[in-house]
């Protein structure tokens, strides 16, 4: 096989993926790791085909042709639910918070499917959910401090900043011990200030917590934190990656992605 073959490191694995919407090739031939522990940056331009790239992977949508692989396993065309059971959770560009629950209760009816968990045991053994509630609810405060939201958490949802949002869905991929998270333009909208406080989370989550994230951001300043490796897509192909010192420097794809050469940032 070409592009390197998958990986033991590769967490996730894309092998020649494509995707149509009925004439339009919104991913065409794509092939990309993602590396255990790393966080990965995906940027390109508007309409390259990087949501889409998520939705395939994250299940939302089935490939034309090509395989997907998740921590060695093939999950080409399983449903979110599925690889939710596995791992594996996404943020849409567009946070989906109950606004009519407080930032704690957001956080409390994440679906507990935790990999490996056992349900049928907590119906059969009733009395244990009492206990499993509080074990809940001591979590979603766990993270709550851990996100530095403790004076809001009382706070209905639909009253936060967008900011505050970004950092609940951050919150809401930590209840269920997710090793991959996918991140679509979590940055969007949020005011500095807490974007770096929304940074500094990521940089934790991935350092003391050990989670893998793959982020599609237009933030450049942001992937250039964060992320390492960057992969570059454009017109459904991915078309470089690197450290983002290589790809600021790199005229060929400056103009790839602003369609004109401009002064690298
Ligand atoms: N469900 C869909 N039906 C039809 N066309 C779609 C659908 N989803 C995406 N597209 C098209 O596929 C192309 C890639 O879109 P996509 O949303 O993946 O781009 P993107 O890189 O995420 O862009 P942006 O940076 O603006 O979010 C675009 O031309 C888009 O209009
Ligand atoms: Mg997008």
């Amino acid at each position: 096989m070409s592009g390197g073959g998958p990986l033991s490191d590769a967490v996730i694995d894309v092998q020649h993926v494509s995707k149509s919407f009925g004439g339009l090739q919104a991913v065409r031939d794509c092939s990309l790791q993602v590396k255990r522990g790393s966080i990965t940056g995906l940027i390109g331009p508007n309409g390259a085909g990087k949501s889409t790239l998520f939705n395939l992977v994250a299940g939302n949508i089935t490939p034309d042709t090509g395989k997907i692989i998740f921590d060695g396993k093939d999950i080409t065309g399983l449903p979110p639910h599925k690889l939710f059971s596995l791992g594996m959770l996404r943020t849409f560009q567009i946070a989906h918070e109950f606004s009519n629950m407080t930032a704690l209760e957001n956080l409390m009816v994440v679906p507990d499917h935790q990999p490996g968990e056992n349900l049928v045991a907590t119906w059969f053994m009733p009395g244990t959910v009492k206990a499993r509630d509080l074990a809940v609810k001591q979590k979603a405060n766990d993270v709550i401090d851990f996100l530095k939201l403790a004076h809001v958490k009382n706070e209905l949802a639909g009253n936060l900043s967008g900011g505050q949002k970004k950092l609940l869905e951050l919150g809401r991929t930590m209840m269920v011990d997710a090793k991959v998270v996918l991140l679509d333009e979590v940055a969007a909208g949020v005011n500095r200030t807490l974007l770096q406080d929304l940074a500094a989370n990521i940089e934790r989550m991935n350092q003391e917590l050990g989670y893998t994230f793959f982020v599609i951001e237009h933030d450049m300043d942001l992937i250039g934190r964060l992320c390492d490796p960057v992969i570059v897509m454009a017109a459904g192909e991915k078309i470089a990656e690197g450290p983002m010192s290589e790809i600021r420097a790199n005229p060929a794809i400056i103009e790839a992605y602003f369609g004109s050469p401009v002064e690298a940032a």
